[in-house]
């Protein structure tokens, strides 16, 4: 059986709606409503924010605005795996901008970026609150400290798997 395309937009628009729906009465709604749906679907599409500014009844460019302000908010589906490298001052004083730089080439992408086999997104991050034990770099959620190039490639290995 084929799910058509347009069938899988109408399940998308319905679940943004009902996630907008359920905090439109937020005190300041959209950035948590904008967290729900990257955690809920994965990104934030553009297709998204008509939907989103229709429920709040806000423009789709004051939307928009927004979705592209913050880092955090991914706008095209991430990888099977996602490495976060800090480049908060702690870090940095302890080779973090190195550490980014090696994993860029290692992977041959920029931060905020996906490798084409879409296998691992690689983002920056200012302080993942591991300040003590940097550079700090977290891979789906888990935290690793003292990172260093070779232990960064173990970890890239890992979830490359
Ligand atoms: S500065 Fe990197 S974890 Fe805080």
């Amino acid at each position: 059986m084929t799910t058509d395309v347009t069938d899988l937009a109408a399940v998308r628009v319905q679940r943004i709606r009902e996630i907008a729906t359920a905090r439109r009465d937020l005190r300041g709604p959209l950035i948590p409503i904008l967290h729900a749906v990257q955690e809920d679907l994965g990104h934030i599409d553009q297709a998204d924010v008509p939907v989103i500014a229709e429920v709040l009844n806000l423009s789709a460019a004051e939307v928009h605005g927004v979705v592209t302000f913050y880092r955090d908010f991914r706008r095209a589906p991430g990888g099977r795996a996602t490495m976060r490298i800090c480049q908060a001052e702690a870090c940095q004083a302890v080779g973090a901008e190195a550490l980014g730089a090696h994993a860029r080439r290692r992977l041959g992408v920029e931060f905020g970026e996906t490798t084409s086999d879409g296998a691992v997104t690689l983002d920056e991050v200012f302080c993942l609150g591991n300040c003590a034990l940097g550079p700090a770099v977290q891979v789906d959620g888990r935290l690793h400290g003292r990172v260093s190039p070779a232990r960064l490639d173990a970890l890239l290995g890992e979830v490359a798997r």
